[in-house]
């Protein structure tokens, strides 16, 4: 990336300076690395606690690669049939909320529920407000994989209606025209993650650790683990 706008530069005439080069870099580091390793530690952290959602998402991930064989390496297809681990997914990203809400400034103003919000103010709008609300999300504080369920696959069911209300609401990407852009990356980032974790390896904590939320969602020690080669494939 780097590369490609220092390039730009050389070509004189609509390049970038030095300054917004810098820009794009912080950007990129600070908006997609630290989220993604972030997200991808608390991911086997919730993992680690909930025994269940862990050997169905093993068992997944087991049968993907008996289907290719050890060495083959992912297809998109292959992602697109995780359907455990979009759920997964969905709800650590649910529960963790790393980006913990997104600022809004009024262009104009805004009348909401009897107050107004005047124009040029700032609006904080919590996401996780939002994800943690119990007539959203029954059980809100509890990492429940299986509550996305409803939402994979075509079949209607009764559920249907309260689960498009649920994806109304899910929102760990922001929206509108700022929204993530790289919300879709982040997600293969994390199956694929996934995929190679649970297929590869076996892991038990190696210590004590929670999850702080206050100045950014990440673990007080970084959820240091024990790693082990799994080789009973
Ligand atoms: C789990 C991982 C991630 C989460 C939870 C996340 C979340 C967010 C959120 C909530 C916003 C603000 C959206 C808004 O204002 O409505 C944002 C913006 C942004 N994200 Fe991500 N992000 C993640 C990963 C990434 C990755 C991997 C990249 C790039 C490789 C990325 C690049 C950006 C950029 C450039 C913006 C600013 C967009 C703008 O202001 O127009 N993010 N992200
Ligand atoms: C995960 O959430 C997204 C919304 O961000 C939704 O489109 C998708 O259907 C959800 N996946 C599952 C399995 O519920």
């Amino acid at each position: 990336m780097l590369a490609a706008l220092l390039d730009e530069e050389g070509d004189g005439g609509g390049g970038f300076s030095d300054e917004e080069i810098v820009d794009f870099m912080v950007a990129l580091l600070v908006a997609g690395y630290e989220t993604t390793s972030t997200i991808m530690t608390l991911a086997v952290k919730f993992l680690t606690e909930n025994p269940c959602a862990l050997a169905e998402l093993k068992e997944e991930h087991a049968e993907i690669r008996a289907r290719k064989g050890e060495a083959e390496t992912l297809q998109w297809d292959d992602y697109k049939s995780m359907s455990f681990t979009q759920c997964v997914v969905n709800e650590t990203l649910r529960v963790a909320n790393i980006i913990s809400g997104v600022f809004r400034r009024a262009m104009r103003d805004v009348s909401i529920k009897g107050y107004t919000i005047p124009k040029g103010w700032q609006v904080f709008a919590s996401l996780r407000a939002v994800h943690m609300d119990h007539n959203h999300f029954k059980d809100a504080r509890t990492f429940n994989p299986w509550r996305w369920q409803a939402n994979s696959g075509s079949s209607s069911s009764s559920s249907s209606s309260s689960s498009s209300s649920v994806i109304n609401v899910f929102t760990p990407f922001g929206g509108g025209p700022r929204r993530c852009p790289g919300a879709e990356l982040a997600r293969v980032e994390l199956s694929v993650f996934l995929h190679h974790m649970v297929t590869r390896f076996s892991w038990v904590p190696a210590e004590q650790d929670k999850l702080v939320f206050f100045p950014t969602t990440r673990t007080q020690k970084r959820y240091p683990i024990i790693v082990e080669r799994r080789d009973d494939s």
